[in-house]
């Protein structure tokens, strides 16, 4: 706690997402330190009462409520914003939708959704905050899904298509960003025991982190600025997944062939 004291100190932080979940409990983490949150969402009231438990801790919390869906109000958020020196950037929001494309055929509105939040809003913010990042060497922490690294997943087209638009996006800035001083770090996340999961009954028994492990793994990459995290059984999980995916593949030609 003491390194990431010294090295968060005095810093203005962007979290999106801020409300509930890993953001929340990132929030309570960083709290007690010397440094200036901005924290983002859509849900005003959670964000007030969030700050209120804050209250007595150290660090200056700032609030914005906004949909980060829609561009004309993360524009409305850049403006909000010229006035602070950023040093970090925590894009944390994010949207999943678990759903078989035959029962999507007139929700393109899903897709859209999931793009524009987990991919055009990060994209929006880190191009406007890439003059003052620079300003301050700061760090942009992307909160991805191990998904991303994973062998396609049936039912997971809007998520894991968005999920990974930004990951791709920002690997390839990465060397542009560290050429302009900004430095970048991934935590590709596993299941999180978070609202986001709980539509899924398929999750309920499956384990899975608490929200604040998962900050304490953004907190590590916050401290260590490291490339990226990603659990030490991903290679497994990898392989699972692409044996998973023949399986089903083939599974699915031979019911097909039958009908
Ligand atoms: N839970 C998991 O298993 C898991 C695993 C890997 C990665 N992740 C990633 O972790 C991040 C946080 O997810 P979580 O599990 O903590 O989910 P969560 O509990 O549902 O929290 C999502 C956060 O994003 C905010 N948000 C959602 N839509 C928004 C919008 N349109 N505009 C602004 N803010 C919005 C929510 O606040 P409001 O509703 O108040 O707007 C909330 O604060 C996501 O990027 C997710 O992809 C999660």
């Amino acid at each position: 706690m003491l390194r990431l004291r010294q090295r968060l100190q005095h810093k203005t932080i962007i979290i999106t997402g801020a409300s509930y979940g890993i953001g929340e409990s990132l929030c309570h983490l960083l709290a007690d330190i010397d440094c200036n949150l901005i924290l983002v969402a859509r849900t005003a009231d959670k964000l007030r009462e969030l700050k209120q438990q804050l209250a007595m801790c150290k660090a200056k919390i700032d609030l914005y409520a906004a949909d980060l869906r829609d561009s004309q109000q993360i524009d409305e958020f850049i403006q909000y914003i010229q006035a602070f020196p950023i040093d970090i950037f925590i894009n944390n929001a994010g949207k999943s939708i678990c759903r078989p494309i035959m029962q999507s055929l007139d929700r393109l509105h899903d897709f859209e959704r999931t793009i524009k939040l987990n991919y055009l809003a990060p994209v929006q913010l880190c191009l406007a905050l890439i003059p003052k990042l620079k300003q301050s060497q700061g760090l942009i922490v992307n909160v991805s899904a191990i998904n991303v690294l994973l062998a396609p997943t049936v039912n997971w087209a809007a998520y894991q298509a968005s999920k990974t638009a930004f990951d791709q996006w920002l690997c390839c800035a990465t060397a542009e960003l560290q050429n302009q001083q900004i430095k970048v770090s991934t935590a590709y996340l596993p299941l999180v025991k978070t609202r986001m999961i709980e539509p899924n009954i398929a999750y309920k028994n499956l384990p899975a982190l608490q929200p604040k492990q998962a900050a304490l793994i953004i907190s590590r990459l916050l401290q260590t600025q490291k490339r990226q995290y990603k659990p030490w059984w991903t290679i497994i999980a990898q392989l699972a997944s692409v044996l998973f995916n023949g399986i089903w593949l083939i599974l699915n030609r031979y019911y097909i062939k039958r009908k």
